[in-house]
Protein backbone atom coordinates (compact mmCIF):
# COMPACT_ATOMS: atom_id res chain seq x y z
CA UNK A 1 0.00 0.00 0.00
CA UNK A 2 1.56 3.13 -1.09
CA UNK A 3 2.27 5.62 1.57
CA UNK A 4 -0.77 7.92 1.19
CA UNK A 5 -2.95 5.33 1.38
CA UNK A 6 -2.08 5.30 4.55
CA UNK A 7 -3.43 8.80 4.87
CA UNK A 8 -6.64 7.98 3.85
CA UNK A 9 -6.78 4.82 5.98
CA UNK A 10 -5.87 6.26 9.41
CA UNK A 11 -8.82 8.70 8.25
CA UNK A 12 -11.23 6.23 7.92
CA UNK A 13 -9.88 4.38 10.83
CA UNK A 14 -9.37 7.53 13.42
CA UNK A 15 -6.19 5.54 13.89
CA UNK A 16 -4.57 8.86 14.64
CA UNK A 17 -1.76 7.35 17.13
CA UNK A 18 1.28 8.08 15.37
CA UNK A 19 3.96 9.76 17.13
CA UNK A 20 6.74 12.84 15.85
CA UNK A 21 9.96 11.59 16.81
CA UNK A 22 12.25 14.56 18.28
CA UNK A 23 14.92 14.84 15.69
CA UNK A 24 12.15 15.82 13.17
CA UNK A 25 10.78 17.97 15.61
CA UNK A 26 14.18 19.87 16.66
CA UNK A 27 15.01 19.64 12.62
CA UNK A 28 11.74 21.82 12.22
CA UNK A 29 11.94 23.82 15.15
CA UNK A 30 14.85 25.76 15.18
CA UNK A 31 13.84 27.56 12.01
CA UNK A 32 11.50 29.04 14.40
CA UNK A 33 13.08 30.16 17.59
CA UNK A 34 13.06 33.67 17.55
CA UNK A 35 9.14 33.40 17.93
CA UNK A 36 8.98 31.74 21.00
CA UNK A 37 10.44 34.05 23.07
CA UNK A 38 8.33 35.07 26.11
CA UNK A 39 5.47 33.03 24.68
CA UNK A 40 2.95 30.82 25.85
CA UNK A 41 3.33 27.34 23.80
CA UNK A 42 0.24 25.13 23.65
CA UNK A 43 0.68 21.36 22.61
CA UNK A 44 -2.77 20.29 22.83
CA UNK A 45 -2.69 16.52 21.25
CA UNK A 46 -0.24 15.77 23.36
CA UNK A 47 0.32 13.46 26.78
CA UNK A 48 2.90 14.85 28.19
CA UNK A 49 4.71 11.42 28.99
CA UNK A 50 4.28 10.51 25.07
CA UNK A 51 5.02 13.34 23.19
CA UNK A 52 8.47 14.41 21.92
CA UNK A 53 6.78 18.21 21.42
CA UNK A 54 6.32 18.60 25.44
CA UNK A 55 9.83 17.27 25.71
CA UNK A 56 10.90 19.54 23.30
CA UNK A 57 10.11 22.62 24.54
CA UNK A 58 10.96 21.35 28.28
CA UNK A 59 14.31 20.80 27.11
CA UNK A 60 14.79 23.56 25.55
CA UNK A 61 12.35 26.18 27.93
CA UNK A 62 15.31 27.61 28.75
CA UNK A 63 16.96 28.38 25.69
CA UNK A 64 13.85 29.16 24.09
CA UNK A 65 12.91 31.40 26.56
CA UNK A 66 9.48 30.23 27.04
CA UNK A 67 6.83 31.87 29.44
CA UNK A 68 5.04 28.47 29.82
CA UNK A 69 4.64 25.14 28.04
CA UNK A 70 0.93 23.80 28.34
CA UNK A 71 -0.06 20.31 27.30
CA UNK A 72 -3.10 18.47 27.25
CA UNK A 73 -3.95 14.95 26.16
CA UNK A 74 -6.92 13.01 24.94
CA UNK A 75 -9.16 10.18 26.46
CA UNK A 76 -9.87 8.69 23.66
CA UNK A 77 -5.69 7.88 23.18
CA UNK A 78 -5.25 4.13 23.42
CA UNK A 79 -2.09 4.57 24.74
CA UNK A 80 -3.04 7.50 26.98
CA UNK A 81 -1.00 7.52 29.95
CA UNK A 82 2.22 6.50 29.39
CA UNK A 83 2.44 3.69 27.03
CA UNK A 84 5.76 5.52 24.80
CA UNK A 85 6.10 6.86 28.39
CA UNK A 86 9.53 9.43 28.11
CA UNK A 87 10.15 9.78 31.63
CA UNK A 88 10.89 8.45 34.79
CA UNK A 89 7.57 9.73 36.60
CA UNK A 90 4.24 8.21 36.59
CA UNK A 91 1.46 10.58 35.94
CA UNK A 92 -0.76 11.63 38.91
CA UNK A 93 -4.20 11.22 37.30
CA UNK A 94 -5.61 7.72 37.37
CA UNK A 95 -5.43 6.27 34.31
CA UNK A 96 -7.70 6.78 31.55
CA UNK A 97 -8.14 9.98 32.91
CA UNK A 98 -6.58 12.94 30.14
CA UNK A 99 -4.73 15.75 32.27
CA UNK A 100 -2.82 18.71 31.69
CA UNK A 101 0.66 19.44 31.96
CA UNK A 102 1.70 23.08 32.65
CA UNK A 103 5.11 24.00 32.72
CA UNK A 104 6.50 27.25 33.77
CA UNK A 105 9.88 26.31 35.56
CA UNK A 106 12.63 24.40 34.26
CA UNK A 107 15.89 24.05 36.67
CA UNK A 108 18.96 22.59 36.00
CA UNK A 109 18.83 20.51 38.84
CA UNK A 110 22.11 18.59 38.13
CA UNK A 111 23.79 21.45 37.48
CA UNK A 112 25.45 20.58 34.03
CA UNK A 113 24.20 23.68 32.38
CA UNK A 114 21.62 21.93 30.30
CA UNK A 115 18.36 20.77 30.73
CA UNK A 116 18.35 17.02 30.77
CA UNK A 117 16.18 14.16 30.83
CA UNK A 118 16.51 14.29 34.75
CA UNK A 119 15.70 17.63 34.97
CA UNK A 120 12.65 16.58 33.22
CA UNK A 121 12.12 13.59 35.53
CA UNK A 122 12.12 16.32 38.17
CA UNK A 123 9.56 18.51 36.79
CA UNK A 124 6.27 17.95 38.64
CA UNK A 125 8.03 17.34 41.78
CA UNK A 126 8.54 20.75 42.64
CA UNK A 127 5.47 22.47 43.49
CA UNK A 128 5.91 25.22 40.40
CA UNK A 129 4.89 23.02 37.58
CA UNK A 130 1.55 21.52 37.38
CA UNK A 131 0.00 17.94 36.40
CA UNK A 132 -3.61 17.77 36.81
CA UNK A 133 -6.59 16.20 35.85
CA UNK A 134 -8.79 17.84 32.81
CA UNK A 135 -12.36 17.91 33.67
CA UNK A 136 -13.04 17.02 30.41
CA UNK A 137 -12.10 14.24 27.71
CA UNK A 138 -9.38 16.40 26.30
CA UNK A 139 -10.65 16.97 22.95
CA UNK A 140 -9.34 19.98 21.15
CA UNK A 141 -12.61 21.19 20.59
CA UNK A 142 -13.69 20.75 24.61
CA UNK A 143 -14.47 24.64 26.18
CA UNK A 144 -11.59 23.50 28.72
CA UNK A 145 -9.35 23.21 25.82
CA UNK A 146 -10.57 26.54 23.55
CA UNK A 147 -9.69 28.04 26.78
CA UNK A 148 -6.10 26.94 27.34
CA UNK A 149 -5.58 27.69 23.38
CA UNK A 150 -7.03 31.66 24.05
CA UNK A 151 -4.16 31.52 26.84
CA UNK A 152 -1.51 30.52 24.65
CA UNK A 153 0.31 32.38 22.02
CA UNK A 154 1.60 29.30 19.58
CA UNK A 155 -0.23 25.82 18.92
CA UNK A 156 2.41 23.23 18.33
CA UNK A 157 1.29 19.61 17.91
CA UNK A 158 1.06 16.88 15.37
CA UNK A 159 -2.51 16.82 15.13
CA UNK A 160 -4.98 14.04 14.38
CA UNK A 161 -5.10 13.63 10.54
CA UNK A 162 -8.36 12.28 10.50
CA UNK A 163 -9.64 15.90 12.19
CA UNK A 164 -6.90 17.74 9.90
CA UNK A 165 -9.14 20.35 8.11
CA UNK A 166 -11.22 20.86 11.72
CA UNK A 167 -7.97 21.47 13.66
CA UNK A 168 -6.53 23.70 11.86
CA UNK A 169 -9.49 25.91 10.77
CA UNK A 170 -10.27 25.96 15.10
CA UNK A 171 -6.73 27.59 15.16
CA UNK A 172 -7.32 29.78 12.47
CA UNK A 173 -11.16 30.85 14.36
CA UNK A 174 -9.31 31.41 17.32
CA UNK A 175 -6.17 33.61 15.99
CA UNK A 176 -3.55 31.41 17.09
CA UNK A 177 -0.25 31.28 15.62
CA UNK A 178 1.10 27.63 14.75
CA UNK A 179 3.28 25.35 13.66
CA UNK A 180 1.87 22.20 12.74
CA UNK A 181 2.00 18.74 10.75
CA UNK A 182 0.11 17.74 8.67
CA UNK A 183 -0.86 15.59 5.06
CA UNK A 184 0.13 17.52 2.29
CA UNK A 185 -3.50 17.17 1.23
CA UNK A 186 -4.12 19.59 3.75
CA UNK A 187 -2.71 22.25 1.05
CA UNK A 188 -5.94 21.37 -1.83
CA UNK A 189 -8.70 22.73 1.22
CA UNK A 190 -10.59 25.08 0.62
CA UNK A 191 -10.48 26.70 3.68
CA UNK A 192 -6.39 25.76 4.01
CA UNK A 193 -5.92 27.06 0.81
CA UNK A 194 -6.04 30.77 1.42
CA UNK A 195 -2.89 30.22 4.48
CA UNK A 196 -0.61 28.66 1.88
CA UNK A 197 -1.16 30.92 -0.93
CA UNK A 198 0.60 33.23 1.65
CA UNK A 199 3.73 30.97 1.69
CA UNK A 200 2.62 28.90 5.34
CA UNK A 201 4.38 25.65 4.73
CA UNK A 202 6.87 25.51 7.04
CA UNK A 203 10.43 24.07 6.12
CA UNK A 204 8.69 20.49 6.13
CA UNK A 205 10.13 16.64 5.94
CA UNK A 206 12.72 15.46 3.54
CA UNK A 207 10.55 14.81 -0.08
CA UNK A 208 7.85 15.11 2.04
CA UNK A 209 8.35 11.57 3.83
CA UNK A 210 7.76 11.49 7.13
CA UNK A 211 8.29 8.29 9.70
CA UNK A 212 6.10 8.61 13.11
CA UNK A 213 6.44 5.48 15.64
CA UNK A 214 3.30 3.99 16.68
CA UNK A 215 2.28 1.63 19.60
CA UNK A 216 3.29 -1.77 18.71
CA UNK A 217 -0.43 -2.88 19.27
CA UNK A 218 -1.51 -0.43 16.24
CA UNK A 219 0.94 -1.97 13.60
CA UNK A 220 -1.76 -3.54 11.62
CA UNK A 221 -1.45 -4.69 8.09
CA UNK A 222 1.03 -2.47 6.67
CA UNK A 223 2.20 -3.38 3.29
CA UNK A 224 5.85 -4.20 3.10
CA UNK A 225 8.33 -1.35 3.43
CA UNK A 226 5.31 0.54 5.27
CA UNK A 227 5.84 -0.58 9.06
CA UNK A 228 9.52 -1.37 10.31
CA UNK A 229 8.85 -3.85 12.95
CA UNK A 230 12.33 -3.13 14.23
CA UNK A 231 11.98 0.68 14.77
CA UNK A 232 8.68 0.96 15.38
CA UNK A 233 7.85 3.47 13.04
CA UNK A 234 5.57 3.59 10.04
CA UNK A 235 6.64 5.38 6.54
CA UNK A 236 3.89 8.16 5.81
CA UNK A 237 4.38 10.02 2.28
CA UNK A 238 3.38 13.41 1.34
CA UNK A 239 3.91 15.15 5.15
CA UNK A 240 4.23 18.28 5.91
CA UNK A 241 4.66 21.58 8.48
CA UNK A 242 1.48 24.09 8.25
CA UNK A 243 2.72 27.53 9.84
CA UNK A 244 1.82 31.09 9.94
CA UNK A 245 4.77 32.03 12.01
CA UNK A 246 7.41 34.55 9.40
CA UNK A 247 10.64 32.43 8.52
CA UNK A 248 13.45 33.22 6.78
CA UNK A 249 12.75 30.76 3.87
CA UNK A 250 9.52 32.80 3.08
CA UNK A 251 11.64 35.90 2.07
CA UNK A 252 13.98 33.96 -0.33
CA UNK A 253 13.90 34.44 -3.44
CA UNK A 254 14.28 31.89 -6.13
CA UNK A 255 16.48 31.97 -9.14
CA UNK A 256 15.14 31.69 -11.98
CA UNK A 257 17.14 30.93 -15.51
CA UNK A 258 14.86 30.02 -17.67
CA UNK A 259 13.50 31.95 -20.44
CA UNK A 260 10.05 31.32 -22.31
CA UNK A 261 9.52 29.39 -25.01
CA UNK A 262 6.24 28.23 -26.65
CA UNK A 263 7.83 24.98 -28.06
CA UNK A 264 8.76 24.34 -24.54
CA UNK A 265 5.86 25.30 -22.16
CA UNK A 266 2.66 24.10 -23.57
CA UNK A 267 -0.76 26.55 -23.27
CA UNK A 268 -3.23 25.01 -21.05
CA UNK A 269 -6.68 23.99 -23.65
CA UNK A 270 -9.07 24.74 -21.13
CA UNK A 271 -7.28 28.02 -19.46
CA UNK A 272 -5.44 30.91 -20.02
CA UNK A 273 -2.00 29.57 -18.88
CA UNK A 274 0.95 27.49 -19.30
CA UNK A 275 2.39 24.85 -17.97
CA UNK A 276 5.21 24.64 -16.33
CA UNK A 277 6.59 20.95 -15.23
CA UNK A 278 9.24 21.39 -12.83
CA UNK A 279 9.81 24.49 -10.51
CA UNK A 280 13.28 24.48 -11.37
CA UNK A 281 12.38 25.42 -15.05
CA UNK A 282 9.89 28.21 -13.95
CA UNK A 283 10.56 31.30 -16.41
CA UNK A 284 12.13 34.25 -15.18
CA UNK A 285 9.90 36.38 -18.07
CA UNK A 286 6.59 35.08 -18.18
CA UNK A 287 4.20 37.41 -17.17
CA UNK A 288 0.65 35.32 -16.98
CA UNK A 289 -0.74 32.11 -15.41
CA UNK A 290 1.97 29.39 -14.87
CA UNK A 291 0.70 25.65 -13.92
CA UNK A 292 3.35 24.33 -11.43
CA UNK A 293 3.66 21.49 -9.71
CA UNK A 294 2.23 21.59 -5.93
CA UNK A 295 5.86 20.94 -4.71
CA UNK A 296 6.09 25.05 -5.65
CA UNK A 297 4.72 25.98 -2.45
CA UNK A 298 7.70 24.73 -0.13
CA UNK A 299 9.47 27.57 -1.05
CA UNK A 300 6.97 30.07 -2.03
CA UNK A 301 7.92 33.74 -1.19
CA UNK A 302 4.91 35.75 -1.16
CA UNK A 303 6.56 38.87 -2.75
CA UNK A 304 7.89 37.11 -5.78
CA UNK A 305 4.65 35.35 -6.70
CA UNK A 306 1.33 35.38 -6.39
CA UNK A 307 -0.55 32.07 -6.26
CA UNK A 308 -3.76 32.56 -8.11
CA UNK A 309 -5.32 28.93 -7.79
CA UNK A 310 -5.54 25.31 -7.87
CA UNK A 311 -5.25 23.55 -11.23
CA UNK A 312 -8.16 21.24 -10.44
CA UNK A 313 -11.69 20.95 -8.44
CA UNK A 314 -13.87 23.56 -7.40
CA UNK A 315 -11.22 26.07 -6.53
CA UNK A 316 -9.81 25.66 -10.27
CA UNK A 317 -13.57 26.66 -11.23
CA UNK A 318 -13.09 29.57 -9.14
CA UNK A 319 -10.02 30.96 -11.42
CA UNK A 320 -11.61 29.92 -15.04
CA UNK A 321 -10.27 26.93 -15.53
CA UNK A 322 -13.30 24.68 -17.73
CA UNK A 323 -14.03 21.61 -18.11
CA UNK A 324 -11.71 18.99 -20.27
CA UNK A 325 -12.28 16.52 -22.20
CA UNK A 326 -13.68 14.08 -20.09
CA UNK A 327 -15.65 16.68 -18.14
CA UNK A 328 -13.64 17.36 -15.30
CA UNK A 329 -12.47 20.48 -13.86
CA UNK A 330 -8.70 20.14 -14.84
CA UNK A 331 -5.57 21.34 -15.89
CA UNK A 332 -5.32 19.74 -19.96
CA UNK A 333 -2.69 20.49 -22.46
CA UNK A 334 -2.45 19.12 -26.21
CA UNK A 335 0.41 17.54 -27.26
CA UNK A 336 0.87 16.14 -30.84
CA UNK A 337 -3.40 16.71 -31.62
CA UNK A 338 -3.76 14.25 -28.34
CA UNK A 339 -4.94 16.22 -25.31
CA UNK A 340 -3.96 14.49 -21.55
CA UNK A 341 -4.35 16.10 -18.24
CA UNK A 342 -1.04 17.12 -16.41
CA UNK A 343 0.12 16.12 -12.99
CA UNK A 344 -1.75 17.87 -9.47
CA UNK A 345 -0.66 21.60 -10.33
CA UNK A 346 -1.00 24.89 -8.60
CA UNK A 347 -1.25 28.00 -10.42
CA UNK A 348 0.85 31.04 -10.21
CA UNK A 349 2.00 34.59 -11.54
CA UNK A 350 5.63 36.21 -11.65
CA UNK A 351 5.18 39.83 -9.12
CA UNK A 352 7.71 40.96 -11.06
CA UNK A 353 8.67 39.17 -14.59
CA UNK A 354 11.34 40.32 -16.66
CA UNK A 355 11.16 41.83 -19.87
CA UNK A 356 10.88 39.02 -22.70
CA UNK A 357 13.81 38.18 -24.95
CA UNK A 358 12.61 39.53 -28.35
C1 LIG B 1 -0.85 12.05 15.10
S1 LIG B 1 -0.99 11.76 16.87
C2 LIG B 1 0.33 12.76 17.41
C3 LIG B 1 0.59 12.70 18.85
C4 LIG B 1 1.60 13.76 19.32
N1 LIG B 1 1.07 15.08 19.07
C5 LIG B 1 2.90 13.59 18.59
O1 LIG B 1 3.19 14.39 17.70
O2 LIG B 1 3.64 12.65 18.89
C6 LIG B 1 -2.46 12.69 17.20
C7 LIG B 1 -2.90 12.61 18.64
O3 LIG B 1 -4.12 13.33 18.77
C8 LIG B 1 -4.98 12.64 19.65
N2 LIG B 1 -6.36 13.02 19.33
C9 LIG B 1 -7.25 12.38 18.54
N3 LIG B 1 -8.41 13.04 18.52
C10 LIG B 1 -8.24 14.12 19.32
C11 LIG B 1 -9.09 15.18 19.70
N4 LIG B 1 -10.33 15.26 19.24
N5 LIG B 1 -8.61 16.13 20.52
C12 LIG B 1 -7.33 16.06 20.98
N6 LIG B 1 -6.48 15.08 20.65
C13 LIG B 1 -6.92 14.12 19.83
C14 LIG B 1 -4.69 11.19 19.38
O4 LIG B 1 -5.08 10.40 20.50
C15 LIG B 1 -3.19 11.21 19.13
O5 LIG B 1 -2.48 11.00 20.32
Amino acid sequence: MAGNENLAQAKAARDDEFYTQLPDIERELHHYRQHFKGKTVFCNCDDPFESNFFKYFVLNFNRLGLEKLICTCYAGSPIMGGQLSLFDVEPTAKPGTPYKAVVTTVYDKDGDGGVDMLDVAELFKSGENELSELSGDGDFRSAECLALMDSADIVCTNPPFSLFREYIMTLVGHGKKFVIIGPSTGIKYKETFPLVRDGRLGYGFAKGDAYFSIPKENARDYAAGVYDEKTGLVHFRKCTWFTNLDIKKRHEEMILFRHYDPEVYPPYTNFDGIDVANVADIPCDYAGNMGVPITFLEQHNPDQFEVVGLGEGNLAKEIGITRDRTGRTKLEIEKNGKRSNVWARIVIRNKNPEEPRS
